[in-house]
């Protein structure tokens, strides 16, 4: 295997196609929604390492934290020779993964933004040349299959992505990570944990409005991809915490009446003033509801890690 190899497991049109019913079912429905997986075109994931820095968002932080401390501990329970990482980004926190697995043998970082997956492919591979990098643009929600390599596995989801699926999605999701796992292989999962609102809300909403832009950006690429005539200055960035659900909601609202073309879609999409558009749900979690969700498709919660502050949880399951 050559040290990087970037395999594509859906045509580019497929991508498109999946944009287009993504924005025809979200724009049409009532109330009208976006997925997330749309904000990370290149500038979005700028963006979101952008987000990573700020003095509000403490979830990566919390998260490297755990990292530095527990990757030896992780390493010693899985024994990894193969690393899967979904959603990896940039892999900057996987990079304590990678020194404490002494025997890995390769990484397969999985992600739908191409620009992240080559900037850290490339550097990865500088940086270790005896790591093999097969890295995959795909959609974790849509089947994966991955490549050949040696076991036992580790699959990390990191950074707490997993809360930005919907309920259903995320038992779905789980079900599938499940039937990638043989025995002995291992799931670490990256939750951010219930706490006080105020701190939950100021992570979605920083003075700095680096989220706001963040936000914004699906409707930049909506403009791009299907020539919509989407105005951000029209819409207003909205984080808030829904107790009930137990989730972060961002939304985007418009700031006045407007009705915005969608051309690839021969769609005109009527906003009344004030009215949102859901953008993201970002769940929050707690260890008894992490431990059922993974019992569920058979994966007993063995490691339990969080940050000193008790902000942020790594978890370990193993599959039997
Ligand atoms: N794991 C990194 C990055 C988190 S940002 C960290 O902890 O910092 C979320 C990442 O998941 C982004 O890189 C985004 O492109 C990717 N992503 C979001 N939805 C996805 C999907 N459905 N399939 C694959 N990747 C997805
Ligand atoms: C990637 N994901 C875990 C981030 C989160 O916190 O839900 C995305 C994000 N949205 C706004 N800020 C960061």
């Amino acid at each position: 295997m050559s040290p990087f190899l970037l395999t594509r497991t859906l045509p580019e049109d497929a991508t498109d196609a999946a944009l287009r019913a993504d924005v025809l079912q979200g724009l049409t429905g009532m109330p009208k929604t976006l997925p997330p997986k749309w904000f990370y075109d290149a500038h979005g994931s700028d963006l979101f390492e952008k987000i990573t820095e700020l003095p509000e968002y403490y979830p990566t932080r919390a998260e490297r934290e755990i990292l530095v401390a527990r990757s030896g501990e992780i390493a010693a329970a899985t024994g990894a020779r193969t690393l899967v990482e979904l959603g990896s980004g940039s892999s900057e926190k996987t990079r304590y993964l990678l020194d404490a697995l002494t025997g890995l043998r390769t990484y397969v970082p999985v992600d739908v933004s191409e620009s992240a997956l080559t900037q850290a492919g490339h550097a990865l591979i500088a940086e270790r040349p005896g790591l093999d990098v097969h890295a995959l643009i795909a959609d974790f929600t849509a089947g994966l299959t991955l490549p050949r390599t040696p076991g036992p596995r580790l699959v990390a989801f990191l950074g707490g992505t997993i809360g930005n699926l919907l309920p259903a999605e995320r038992s779905a999701f789980l079900k599938s990570v499940r039937s990638l796992l043989a025995p002995g292989d291992a799931l670490l999962l990256g939750t951010d944990l219930v706490k006080d609102a105020a701190a939950l809300v100021a992570a979605y909403d920083d003075a700095a409005g680096v989220t706001a832009e963040f936000n914004k950006n699906v409707l930049a690429v909506v403009n791009r991809e299907l020539g919509a005539d989407f105005d951000p200055d029209a819409f207003a960035h909205v984080a808030l915490w829904d107790a009930e659900n137990e989730w972060i909601e961002m939304r985007l609202r418009a700031r006045r009446a407007q009705t915005v073309k969608i051309p690839a879609l021969d769609l005109a999409v009527d906003f009344a003033a004030g009215e949102e558009l859901r953008t993201e749900v970002s769940a929050k979690f707690r260890k008894d509801g992490v431990r059922r969700e993974l019992g569920q498709v058979g994966l007993e919660l063995t490691h339990w890690w969080t940050d000193e502050e008790g902000r942020f949880a790594l978890s370990l399951s193993l599959a039997r």
